[in-house]
């Protein structure tokens, strides 16, 4: 009657995959403790590591397991504690964790009516509330792990992508908060034909890449002229950081979600980790503290 789970963080976008796009962290996470109660609904009993709303219809994992339960008859409810370890606002899918983790758990106290892509829907929710925008690039592929691919969201269609077995991502999180609400308002809503046919080359280029395993070619494909140039003016040292990623092995390198975190992607771990020690260095040089992340991609 209680299930106690990781939430993993994500890497939504992947540079040219605006809202499409997003891959799994297995090593970034928070944790959270789930268990049935007598009394219906949902109640958030607990919230440790971070400064969040305690009230079910104001915080995303309620909210997301609220849209769940509208959809399955229940005679008890379930409580929430949460252990937050990822940051709002830092680009690697705080509300996803908590969105997706809560109606992962409350699916497997339940006996899992639902699919994990049917989850993703319910996930969703989570997200309206935290950005304004039902994305679904970080609840996807925190539900159905490594990458994933939203081909469309009306009807909700969600495509898991083979990872090359020595894919590898670093992130690293300079310690400002970036609200993706923010991060959204400086987006421009019209693009030019010929940024579009740029963008959706790359995107095709990095999905075959994936199921190749050419490097080559996901590296060729990791590129964003669209949302890059407008939002990477918000994050303190992204040029440099992302220099430093290239020059050090990278396959490619750009903004985590709607940032601040910036990723890079590298084949084998040895890469990963002299990616992560080099952009370390940078904020260290610049007096900003930061974390980061090395994790494989399945
Ligand atoms: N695709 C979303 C955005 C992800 O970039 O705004 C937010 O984490």
């Amino acid at each position: 009657n209680t299930i106690k789970i990781f939430c993993p963080a994500t890497i939504a976008n992947l540079s040219c995959g605006f809202d499409v796009l997003g891959l799994c962290l297995e090593t970034a996470g928070d944790e959270m403790i789930i268990r049935k109660s007598s009394e219906k609904g949902i109640r958030i009993t607990k919230i440790i590591g971070a400064d969040l709303p305690m009230e079910t219809e104001k915080n995303v994992a309620g909210v997301a397991a609220l849209a769940m339960l509208e959809k399955v008859e229940t005679d008890f409810g379930f409580e929430i504690e949460i252990y937050k370890n990822i940051k709002a606002g830092s680009g690697i899918g705080s509300s996803a964790a908590s969105s997706a983790g809560a109606v992962f758990g409350i699916n497997e106290l339940l006996g899992r009516p639902f699919t994990r892509k049917e989850l993703v829907l319910f996930a969703m929710q989570g997200e309206k509330l935290a950005s304004g925008n039902a994305h679904a690039d970080n609840v996807a592929p925190a539900l159905l792990g490594g990458f994933t691919l939203v081909r469309s969201t009306n009807p909700l269609d969600i495509i898991k992508i083979k990872s090359p077995s020595e894919l590898y991502a670093t992130v690293v999180h300079p310690q400002i908060e970036l609200r993706t609400s923010d991060a959204r308002s400086v987006l421009k809503q019209t693009v030019s034909l010929t940024s579009a046919i740029t963008q959706w080359g790359n995107v095709g280029g990095l999905i075959a890449g994936l199921y190749t395993e050419d490097y080559e070619l996901i590296g060729r494909s990791l590129h964003d002229e669209i949302i890059e140039p407008l939002r990477s003016v918000l994050i303190p040292g992204f040029d440099l950081i992302k220099q430093t990623a290239l020059d050090n092995g990278a396959l490619g390198s750009g903004i985590s979600g709607s940032g601040p975190s910036i990723f890079a992607l590298s084949k084998g771990k040895k890469a990963a980790e002299k990616i992560a020690k080099a952009m370390s260095q940078i904020y260290k040089n610049m007096d900003l503290p930061y974390e980061i992340h090395v994790s494989k991609i399945n």
